[in-house]
């Protein structure tokens, strides 16, 4: 399987998501992650720790993708036009995280309707950095995608100081020691549950 993350707004989780992908996929089979982000935030994550997946650079992606079952492809925020026909072609899913504030909610609806336009539906919005309760912010962004039949996993990631953590550990979240790494990995794990099984 090849998943790809993008989104036109920068920041919403494509790097922490590809990661986490990644470790869920990797303890099915072998998995690689391909960096397609000039500013090489995965790759970098992995350097700095230790990640139960390879992180190649996307130049030297061709050599390693024969040799992985799965590959999860972590982008650059703002694809143009003609990147984004590019992802889609290159991947059998492309996962779309959105944080549910209004100005990630547009820019995922703009995103949305150039596929549309490119004429594909293999896609799915992820919603992440979700806030706790009592803000419901992100249970209305759920309602809002779920009205307009955006195809959506079930699943969504809520925000955890745990992930800032573990970006800096070069760890996966469930490696921080974080009391609430456990919690957050197991969002992640039914994503990729989501993502294998249909
Ligand atoms: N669920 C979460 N809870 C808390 N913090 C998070 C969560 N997901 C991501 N973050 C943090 O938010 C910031 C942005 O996340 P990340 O780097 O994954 O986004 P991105 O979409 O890859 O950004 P960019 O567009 O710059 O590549 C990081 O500091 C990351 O640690
Ligand atoms: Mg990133």
């Amino acid at each position: 399987m090849i998943v790809t993350l993008a989104s036109f707004k920068g920041g919403v989780g494509k790097t922490t998501s590809a990661v986490h992908l990644a470790c869920y996929l990797s303890k099915l089979g072998s998995c690689l992650v391909v960096d397609g982000d000039p500013n090489r935030s995965a790759t970098s994550w992995s350097k700095r720790g230790n990640l139960p997946f390879k992180a190649v650079d996307l130049v030297a992606a061709p050599k390693y993708a024969r040799q992985f079952e799965h590959t999860v492809i972590d982008t650059a925020a703002r694809p143009s036009e003609d990147d984004l026909e590019a992802l889609v072609d290159g991947c059998d899913l492309l996962i779309l995280p959105t944080s549910p504030d209004a100005l990630s909610m547009e820019a995922l609806l703009k995103t949305v309707s150039l596929l549309k336009r490119l004429g594909s539906d293999r896609y799915r919005i992820l919603l992440t950095l979700v806030p706790p309760a009592p803000r419901q912010t992100g249970h209305q962004a759920r309602e809002a995608l779920i009205e307009q039949k955006l195809p959506l996993f079930t699943q969504s990631i809520r925000r955890f100081a745990a992930y800032e953590k573990a970006a800096l550990e070069g760890k996966p979240v469930y490696a921080t020691g974080d009391r609430n790494g456990r919690i957050a990995w197991r969002e992640y794990q039914a994503v990729g549950e989501e993502l294998t099984h249909g």
